[in-house]
Order: structure tokens, then C-alpha cells, then sequence
């Protein structure tokens, strides 16, 4: 068994959090209000009144974080950045207290000898855009570019690795069509306008990288492979729609320069027209692609669900996780398998996997038990590892999460951490799984 999971020694172990999910402090030290300090404190949105005020209070923790992290063994760690903070409305005026925020954040990871890896948009945009339209305007990728640039001559002389966006089909998926997420609109017709102008303006982000950075830019998807109930053409259609509205929307702008014709096919008169000289901007070069990896859909054809006409079939006898997620490693090869297929061989980073489980109370002085956890993690890493001796040229694993954090609309209660936190008092307590990843890690995957 040993040996068999060695992974090589250059491989990127990290873990990944982002900066609602975690910081709390949102409005200290001049930020401006996000869109989800709005959302979360509007009534009925998040589960159990759940919000971001603290969190887990790393705005002020994260020195003893970044010990955390070192207790790991991590080499890098992925965070995202407030826009608010650093501009108050979004554009124009910087306030200094929040980028020193970010700067000191860095300091602390080198020091630990844990490379930095930010994230400049993950998910909370600045409210004073979106009163201007948000992702709705256009100017929207111009609003990012100024703020990229401004963080890029902060920064990159000591952040080696940048991504534009995280995760952009959930903004517009949870954002803009179903309400799920901030900034909270069901609406058909502008979910596909969000989901174009969020590629612009990773794109005019990118073009301003090659200006002014000298390291690595990239951009993170979230990825979920489709397979069709059965082999009748309406589910294998049905699974076609699904994939490409997810997994194709954003990726095939961002590195092909064109839409897959399936979403034409879903939103109808919906779908806009887009100006084709857009597609220079969206299509950029890319120094590597993040890949978030959760979980898989088995998809049957649904005539009454709008837009997709598809919908999930839960499987019998599977493991699924507290966020109703099937266990499915064999996804994350296929995942990685697909892209390059797809895309090229662009050297891809797994920038989050993991799990939330019920965890049982910590018990004082023990390490808390998270068995289902490990498993998870294990059975994902070892398809990583497949994955690369296929031939997929990935090169780091980035967990989720650092810490138990707000999931967003689902609350505090959907618990992803290597460290539990306890939410009362902020004492962070290490969970099995930490243990596991640091042999993992410690081993260069020999453990496995
Ligand atoms: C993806 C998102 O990027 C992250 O914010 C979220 O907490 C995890 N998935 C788990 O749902």
C-alpha cells in the first residue's frame, strides 16, 4: 500500500476558505457594506438568522490561523478578498485599512512559509455596485479590472497566485435566477447577462494582470459532472443541457471564446444576443484553471423544471453529505479527465473538495472524531492521484474548508472544517480529518 499514492514533491497542498465565510468584521475599519452583509441581514434569507457579523472571526484570529494552517504542514492557502474593504463603493476611493488587512494577512502566511493564493472575487460585491446594477451593467468589468489592478500592484510581489473569480454559476444561478444566494433575484433574463459580463470582466481583470503582474492569474469553476439516468436520448439530451449550463457556461467563454448552443436551447428568448467582439475579452490566457469538486448528478429529463428541463435522480444505496451531495470520487476523474479533454492541457489545481458532516460535540481535551470526513478525503485524493497518472497535468489540492464556516444561506450548521469551531467561544478544536491530511501532506500522499 505504501508508495502507492506518492505524490510529487512539488505538489501544491493547500486548504481554502473565502472572506464572508470567515472574516466577520465586515464593516470594521472603513469597508464598505457587501451584497451579503444586505442579503444576510435580510429577514428569511439564512437559515437560523445565521450571518457573517462574526464568523469566525479570523479578521481578527488570522495570525492563529496562519498557525493552523503551518500545524497542517500546508504550502499554500487560498483566501479571497473583500472588495468593500478596500474600496468602500466599489470603485474610486481606497480605503488603506483594508488592503493593509490583506498585506499583513500575506505577510504572516511567508513568514510561515505558506504560499498565498487570492481569490479577488468570491462572491461579495460591493452594495454601491449593485445599486448601480451589479453584474447587470456592463461597466461591471471595468469596475473589476480598476479594483484587480489595485490589489495586483499591492500584492503581487509577494502573492504568487491570483484567481479572478470563484465559482461564477453560483453567483448567477443562486444570484440571479433563483434567489438562493445575494444579490437574491429570480429572473431568467438576467441570469445569462450576470453570467457574460462576470466573464468580461475576468477577462478585463486578466488583461489588466498582464500589465501590471509578474506570477500566475487564473480563474476557479466549480465543476459537477452530469450522467443521464438512462440511455433514452430525452435523458442523455436532458444531461447535455445540465452539463453545459454548469459546467460549459463559463469555461467555454473563458477559454474557447464561445457558448455552448445548449443554453440557446434552455433560455430561449432569454438568451441575449451577445455583441461578438466580446468574446476577445472573455477569452484570455490563463496560467492555470481551479477546479471545485463536490460531488456528481445523475439527471433525468423533467419537462415542467425551467430552464434546464432536467432534474437530479437521487441514487439508492450511496452516501450523501449534510448538504444532500452524493459521494462520488469517480466524478472528480472524470471531471479532471474531461477538461483537459475539452480545454487543452492547462495545468488545473483542485482549489476545493470536501464535505460538511455531522460532527459530534467536542469533548474537552479530544480530537473530534469526523470518520465520514476522512473517507471523503481520502477516497478524493486517491481519484486526484488517477486522475494525474492519466495524464492530467494537476498540480496542487486545495481542501475545503480551513475551518467550519458560514455556508452562506445554509448557516453555521453545515460544518466543513479540518478545525471545528465552536461559534461561541472561537476556540477551534482539530478534527480527525486535520490529522489525516497533515500524514497525507507530511507523506507526500504515501498514507493513502
Ligand atoms: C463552493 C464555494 O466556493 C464555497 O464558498 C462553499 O462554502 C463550498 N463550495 C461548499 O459549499
Amino acid at each position: 500500500m505504501s508508495g502507492r499514492f506518492l505524490f510529487p514533491a512539488d505538489f501544491v497542498w493547500g486548504a481554502a476558505t473565502s472572506a464572508y465565510q470567515i472574516e466577520g468584521s465586515p464593516l470594521a475599519d472603513g469597508a464598505g457594506p457587501s451584497i451579503w452583509q444586505r442579503f444576510a441581514h435580510t429577514p428569511g434569507m439564512m437559515a437560523n438568522g445565521d450571518h457573517g457579523d462574526v464568523a469566525c472571526d479570523h479578521y481578527r484570529r488570522y495570525r492563529d490561523d496562519v498557525k493552523l494552517m503551518q500545524a497542517l504542514g500546508l504550502t499554500s492557502y487560498r483566501f479571497s478578498i473583500n472588495w468593500s474593504r478596500v474600496l468602500p463603493e466599489g470603485t474610486g476611493r481606497i480605503n488603506p485599512a483594508g488592503l493593509d488587512f490583506y498585506s499583513r494577512l500575506v505577510d504572516t502566511l511567508l513568514e510561515h512559509g505558506i504560499a498565498p493564493n487570492a481569490t479577488l472575487f468570491h462572491w461579495d460585491l460591493p452594495a454601491a455596485l449593485d445599486d448601480r446594477g451589479g453584474w447587470l451593467n456592463r461597466d461591471s468589468a471595468h469596475w473589476f479590472a480598476e479594483y484587480a489592478e489595485i490589489m495586483f500592484k499591492a500584492l503581487d510581489d509577494r502573492v504568487p497566485m491570483w484567481s479572478t473569480l470563484n465559482e461564477p454559476w453560483v453567483v448567477t444561478d443562486g444570484g440571479y435566477l433563483h434567489g438562493t444566494v445575494a444579490p437574491g433575484h429570480r429572473n431568467t433574463y438576467e441570469a445569462p447577462i450576470a453570467a457574460h459580463n462576470l466573464m468580461r470582466a475576468s477577462g478585463a481583470a486578466i488583461q489588466a494582470y498582464r500589465a501590471v503582474g509578474r506570477q500566475q492569474i487564473g480563474v476557479v469553476f466549480n465543476i459537477e459532472p452530469k450522467y443521464p439516468a438512462s440511455d433514452r436520448n430525452e435523458d442523455v439530451a436532458a444531461a447535455a443541457r445540465a452539463h453545459a449550463y454548469m459546467n460549459q457556461q463559463f469555461a467555454d467563454p473563458a477559454l474557447l471564446g464561445s457558448y455552448p448552443p445548449q443554453l440557446r436551447e434552455c433560455f430561449g428568448d432569454a438568451w441575449p444576443a451577445f455583441p461578438a467582439s466580446d468574446f476577445g475579452l472573455t477569452r484570455q490566457k490563463v496560467d492555470f484553471v481551479g477546479v471545485n469538486y463536490y460531488t456528481r448528478a445523475v439527471v433525468r429529463h423533467d419537462p415542467v423544471q425551467h430552464p434546464l428541463r432536467a432534474s437530479p435522480v437521487r441514487q439508492p444505496n450511496r452516501t450523501y453529505t449534510e448538504t444532500g451531495w452524493e459521494v462520488y470520487e469517480q466524478g472528480l476523474v472524470d471531471t479532471l479527465t474531461w477538461f483537459k479533454d475539452r480545454y487543452g492541457d492547462l495545468p488545473l489545481y483542485v482549489t476545493e473538495n470536501g464535505a460538511a458532516f455531522y460532527d459530534p460535540p467536542v469533548v474537552e481535551g479530544d480530537l473530534l472524531e469526523d470518520p465520514l470526513r476522512v473517507d471523503y478525503f481520502r477516497r478524493h485524493l486517491k481519484a486526484v492521484h488517477a486522475a494525474m497518472r492519466a495524464g492530467v497535468n494537476v498540480k496542487g489540492y486545495y481542501a475545503w474548508s480551513l475551518l467550519d464556516n458560514l455556508e452562506w444561506s445554509l448557516g453555521f450548521a453545515k460544518r466543513f472544517g479540518l478545525y471545528h469551531v465552536d461559534f461561541a467561544t472561537q476556540k477551534r478544536t482539530p478534527k480527525a480529518s486535520a490529522r489525516f491530511y497533515a500524514d497525507v501532506i507530511a507523506s507526500d500522499g504515501a498514507c493513502l
